[in-house]
């Protein structure tokens, strides 16, 4: 990696079906700033384990989400794209960061407090865990920024804490990560029938959520039943009005629109019609993407070549972190 620029660190987990929240919060972003920074972008499988995982399905979902990231735009030759599974040293880092975070800090995360909700039976201590295995991803590579969705700015967060604690207990030994949160309103995509929470992937009215690979039929109906109000008056108001304001922000997002334009743009419009032009505007990136995305998909030995190229790649740069905590620590 070139000194010049500084480095940027991403990760999604390899669910299998992402979303188009998903794409507008984080992975849209990543081709745009593959110039800009020295870019490495991980797919988080050990984070996937906190729920149980078929085997099977699991390695195919690991290898789609890659394809994903490439039909995206991410180019392997600019950024560093790796499995975190493949880089052992994020275990090793986890360890160490473990003996440097609290309990207390760690019971407050939203999240686990969500998922051990969602799923009470399996309310295992990797899922505790999960936010300073985050931290070890992030401070493995003394990444500069960390680029995240909304739901994931308190993870970073902790990860700050825990990186100015070591650097106060042993000298600058990681750098202090900033936040980047791409496009404040478009990251946060809601629920399509229920505007006031998150389009989530775990959510079980499928009618919620648009998945990236959705076929065009698909898109068209949960469009049309998305839940909207009566005024039939299009502007944006995420208190009055949520669901028309999800889907200006959607629209905004897909098109590069600002929102005031789009406004302006919209004043005669009925729901309606508007709600055509919204799912044109997803059709318009869906379709392209899915079709680049089997492309990739079917090319087997050149995602494997991929993995192999940035794991070694990532592996270079995280020993040198632990090299350093290994020393200060006397270990
Ligand atoms: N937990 C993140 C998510 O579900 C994925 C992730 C894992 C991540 N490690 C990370 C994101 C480090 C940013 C930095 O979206």
């Amino acid at each position: 990696m070139g000194l010049s620029k500084s480095i940027m660190f991403s990760a999604i987990q390899p669910s299998g079906k992402l979303t188009l929240g998903n794409y507008i919060g984080t992975i849209s972003h990543w081709m745009h700033i593959q110039d800009m920074y020295n870019c490495i972008y991980s797919i988080a499988d050990l984070h996937a384990i906190t729920v149980n995982q078929d085997k099977k399905l699991f390695q195919q979902n690991i290898l789609d989400t890659l394809a994903l990231y490439l039909a995206s735009g991410v180019n392997p030759k600019k950024s560093i794209i790796f499995v975190q599974s493949e880089v052992q040293e994020h275990c090793q880092l986890n360890w160490i960061l473990n003996c440097h975070t609290y309990f207390g800090e760690l019971i407050r995360m939203t999240q686990f407090k969500q998922k051990s909700k969602i799923n009470p039976n399996n309310i295992n201590i990797g899922l505790f865990n999960y936010p300073i295995l985050m931290a070890a991803d992030i401070l493995l590579y003394q990444s500069d920024t960390v680029l995240v969705g909304h739901d994931q700015i308190q993870h970073v967060e902790l990860a700050r804490k825990i990186a100015k604690r070591l650097n106060f207990l042993y000298g600058q030994v990681v750098t202090v990560p900033k936040i980047y949160i791409p496009n404040k309103n478009g990251s946060k995509i809601m629920a399509l029938l229920n505007p006031i929470k998150k389009m989530s992937k775990s959510d079980s009215n499928l009618n919620n959520i648009i998945f990236l690979l959705d076929d065009h039929k698909c898109v068209v109906k949960k469009i049309a039943r998305s839940i909207t109000d009566s005024d039939n008056k299009i502007f944006y108001d995420t208190v009055n009005k949520p669901g028309i304001s999800n889907l200006l922000n959607i629209y905004s997002s897909l098109t590069g629109t600002s929102i005031s334009v789009l406004e302006n743009m919209f004043v005669n419009t009925t729901y309606k019609n508007f709600k055509l032009l919204v799912t044109q505007s997803i059709l318009d990136i869906l379709l392209k993407l899915q079709e680049k995305f089997f492309y990739f998909k079917n090319k087997k030995d050149y995602l494997r070549d991929i993995l192999d190229i940035g794991a070694s790649l990532a592996k270079k740069e995280a020993q040198k972190t632990i090299q350093k905590l290994y020393n200060v620590l006397g270990l």
